[in-house]
């Protein structure tokens, strides 16, 4: 299975690899992150972005991919929807069925909220479910909110907005103990105490995980918990366009059965867009490690009722996506393999950089690795340096693999690789969407009564996040919304429902000369063989 380069690039990382148990590696300094960034990192691109000609951030870049679907036709802009013949009439409405829509689910369900929640999968088909590595909680003796804002701060690049960072970082240990009461299985020693590691960027050892399936377990217990409280879950439905009242407040939406393609309506006093990334846009051809409903559909929703973005031009690049073999390619190897000390090493065995810088300047230094210095090792989609695993057992002993990263190991060993014993190929890819629909720190858009919690969401994380903070902000955020709906919902007195800011938006498009059938949201990225073996979404 291995390419000839590929074994004896491995046999040179073998022979180096006592060497580098223990050694010192050196951390970057600001003015060569810069460099490195500026250099290789895919956000840095000119070319890749455009400025958006319609909607509130007119004039202000975004990725290409994203532009096209942003001023895309509507999917109802040749209907006619009777908007008096709700399929469904709610309090909150919930679209998207991840981690911060069941979060936010249940809290506007516990206020009393007639709450349902719209899924255009299954309840827990999210990028929740897909995390490994765990959730950041200032929550030790020699830690504190503070250290961890700073941490979050100095990864985001100063951007973050203060008050969106201050309840995330506030409100960390709240949020793991609620999970732990839940019934979340956290990993714990001996004493009971939860296990915590560094992740890239932090100062503390604050990740909690549950091994490396940090996610699945956190989403098993929020589905449940959905489940038993008896809120009501409509799958395989999408949200395709909100409904405003004349006031221009959020009053439900136009949802459509992803089977049968029939068109609904869902009425609502409150509504909150969970509707996660958008990984599967595949920006720049990227892999990605993202679900595979994760197609930006909030961002088109909120933008046309008249939400602004916010560092939308902002994407990340997890350092460590599978790049062999091909059947796993772009899927998501945790950060936790470098936290347990698997270092990056070049095809000729050399550790290049410290593991655990920012991921932003991570998969910068390993794109400049295998494109300026080509010392990257040849696979079937392009190159990969090694990130070498076998010396986590070298530093924890024997089962250490087994005991706190079984998913890594269970995951490679489908394609016959031994991850105690060889050295993984790795290379970016597309994992997060670092901005979002602005918020302010009730959760609320710039449209009233339209929340958004979770990878919908801008501002968090400034311009990088950092690991275990998206699995914090989907609880943090997308509990906040919930409570802040259910404070709201009784007072709300609702208008009527209309689309006239679809008719207006879609006379903008025209008047901006912007000629497409394409429609948004994608809902569901289609996959074509492309000639030079790529798969291409469209
Ligand atoms: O590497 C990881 O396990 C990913 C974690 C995250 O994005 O927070």
């Amino acid at each position: 299975m291995y390419t000839g380069e590929m074994l004896s690039s491995i046999a040179k990382v073998e022979a180096s690899r006592k060497g580098r148990v223990g050694a010192a590696l050196r951390r970057m300094t600001a003015d060569e992150k810069r460099d490195i960034l500026g250099r290789f990192h895919p956000d840095y691109r000119e070319d890749r972005f455009e400025p958006l000609a319609i909607g509130p951030n007119r004039g202000e870049k975004v990725p290409l991919e994203l532009a096209a679907l942003l001023q895309a036709k509507s999917r109802v802009a040749d209907s006619r929807i009777d908007l008096d013949a709700p399929a469904h009439e709610v309090d909150v409405l919930v679209v998207g069925g991840g981690g911060s829509g069941a979060s936010a689910a249940l809290e506007a369900h516990a206020a009393g909220a007639e709450t349902m929640i719209v899924t255009k999968l299954r309840l827990g088909d999210a990028n929740t479910m897909m995390a490994e590595g765990g959730i950041q909680a200032a929550d030790k003796a020699n830690d504190s909110p503070a250290i961890h804002y700073l941490d979050a701060l100095g990864g985001g690049h100063y951007a973050n907005v203060p008050k969106l960072l201050e309840k995330l970082v506030t409100n960390g240990p709240a949020a793991v103990q609620w999970l732990n009461r839940l019934g979340v299985m956290f990993d714990k020693d001996a004493n009971g105490d939860m296990i915590t590691t560094h992740g890239g960027g932090t100062s503390r050892m604050r990740m909690h995980a549950a091994k490396d399936y940090s996610g699945a377990e956190i989403m098993r217990v929020l589905r449940d918990e959905v489940y038993n409280r008896k809120i009501r879950v409509v799958d395989f439905t999408a949200a395709i366009e909100l409904l405003l009242d004349e006031s221009g407040r959020a009053r439900g939406a136009v949802l459509m059965n992803m089977e049968t393609d029939e068109i609904l309506v869902a009425r609502a006093k409150i509504v909150i867009l969970a509707t996660g990334g958008a990984g599967r846009i595949h920006y720049q051809n990227f892999p990605t490690s993202n679900h595979y409903g994760a197609t930006a559909d909030g961002l088109v929703l909120a933008y046309r009722a008249g939400a602004r973005l916010l560092y939308a031009d902002t994407l990340q690049y997890h350092p460590t996506g599978a790049a062999f073999p091909n059947q796993i390619f772009g899927a998501l190897v945790t950060e936790k393999v470098r936290s347990l000390g698997a270092l990056l090493v070049n095809r000729d065995g050399v550790a290049f950089m410290h593991p655990l810088e920012t991921r932003d300047v991570t998969a910068a230094a390993i794109i400049r690795e295998c494109r300026e210095r080509r010392l990257g090792v040849e696979t079937p989609e392009g190159f990969g340096v090694w990130l070498d695993t076998p010396m986590i057992e070298i530093v924890h002993g024997e089962g250490a693999i087994e005991k706190r990263i079984p998913a890594m190991l269970r995951m490679y060993s489908k394609y016959g690789i031994d991850i105690r014993l060889k050295p993984i190929l790795i290379y970016p890819t597309l994992h997060y969407q670092n901005g979002g629909i602005r918020i302010g720190a009730d959760g609320q858009s710039d449209v009233e009564n339209l929340f958004v919690a979770g990878e919908a969401a801008g501002g968090i994380h400034g311009r990088n996040r950092l690991m275990g903070n998206s699995l914090l902000d989907v609880i943090v955020f997308g509990r906040n919304a919930g409570q802040q709906a259910g404070r709201r919902f009784k007072s709300v007195r609702p208008g009527r429902p209309g689309l006239e800011h679809v008719v207006r938006y879609e006379a903008e498009r025209k008047k901006a000369g912007i000629d497409t059938e394409k429609l948004s949201p994608l809902l569901l990225p289609t996959y074509t063989h492309r000639r030079d073996g790529h798969n291409a979404a469209s």
